[in-house]
């Protein structure tokens, strides 16, 4: 049970002046449960690869595969997925189409053939989950709404029908520190109550890498990088000379070690490298 690509290629605009690689044959699995992490410059093609695996684009050529079926086989294969796979856009707003917020996070459950009374208790719980109060926002047009709070609505949108793999293409963005420990919470939550796989785009990690099993490394539409987080993030040459950075407490951590003191590298997270720090002084005196 996973989600895999197989030499996934894309070609924007194919055949005329305008033509652009955006993958090239891109091929990698998360197995269920997992959490990983696509990292890489602005334009490498995360965002490209995300709308391939509920079949928004068409790959050029090379397959995605839902649980070993191939997402392209059918329409009706291709609608049952998108059941099971939650997609929320890096632009929230461009996957917007309700007058209100009720019935952006109505509409999935609706369309499942949900009672009214079951509908409007799915859309309650939806938002409560993303921390928005439903009476205060259940009647505010999407459009209307900051940033931030549309994001919520959209992962709202996609918790209404309870996904299996949750997908989210630079979910940080627009949220202030409380809001993204919020969705960091929530994420956790699904992932290890709920077993919900994700898959999260972004070039803001120092928070959801805690979380994360497996790390992808895209660079001009080429997976570059794909392994174990602690594997990835152990080649620090290889990142830089990709222009990528470290979780800011993996990098310092690191550069301690690396300076001739005994701590363990590997670490992700503030309260981790305090534990540690507070053991290196233990050794040293
Ligand atoms: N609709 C489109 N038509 C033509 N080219 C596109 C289109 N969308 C994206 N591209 C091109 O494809 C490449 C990959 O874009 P993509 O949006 O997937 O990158 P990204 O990694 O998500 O970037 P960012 O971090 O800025 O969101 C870029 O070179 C981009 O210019
Ligand atoms: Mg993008």
């Amino acid at each position: 049970m996973s989600i895999r690509t197989e030499k996934l290629t894309h070609i924007y605009m194919p055949g005329t002046p305008f033509a652009a690689e955006a993958l090239n044959e891109v091929t990698f699995e998360i197995k269920k449960g997992r959490v990983a992490l696509l990292i890489g410059p602005s334009g490498s093609g995360k965002s490209t690869l995300i709308q391939h695996l509920n079949g928004l684009l068409k790959p050029t050529s090379g397959q995605v595969y839902f649980d070993d079926q191939s997402i392209q086989s059918s329409k009706a294969e291709l609608l049952r997925l998108r059941r099971k796979i939650g997609l929320v856009f890096q632009m929230p707003e461009e996957q917007f189409f309700s007058e209100t917020v009720f019935d952006e996070v109505a509409f999935a459950p609706r369309n499942l053939g949900l009672t009214d009374e079951s509908l409007a208790e799915s859309v309650y719980n939806a938002l409560n989950r993303v921390g928005l109060n439903a009476e205060e926002f259940k009647d505010r047009h999407p459009f209307n709404l900051s940033s931030g709070q549309k994001r919520l609505v959209a992962i709202a949108a996609v918790l209404s029908i309870k996904p299996e793999v949750l997908i989210l293409d630079e979910p940080t963005a627009g949220l202030d520190p409380a809001g993204r420990q919020k969705l960091f919470n929530l994420l956790a939550d699904l992932n290890s109550n709920e077993a919900i796989t994700i898959l999260i785009s972004t070039h803001h990690f120092d928070e959801v890498v805690t979380l994360a099993d497996q790390v992808m490394v895209l660079k001009d539409g080429r997976l570059v990088m794909d392994g174990p987080r602690d594997q990835v993030f152990n080649n620090r040459e290889k990142l830089e000379s990709l222009g990528l950075a470290l979780p800011s407490v993996t990098e310092l951590m690191q550069d301690i070690a690396a300076a001739g003191f005994q701590v363990k590298t590997g670490i992700y997270n503030l309260e981790e490298a305090r534990r540690e720090i507070g053991r290196m002084k233990e050794r040293q005196f």
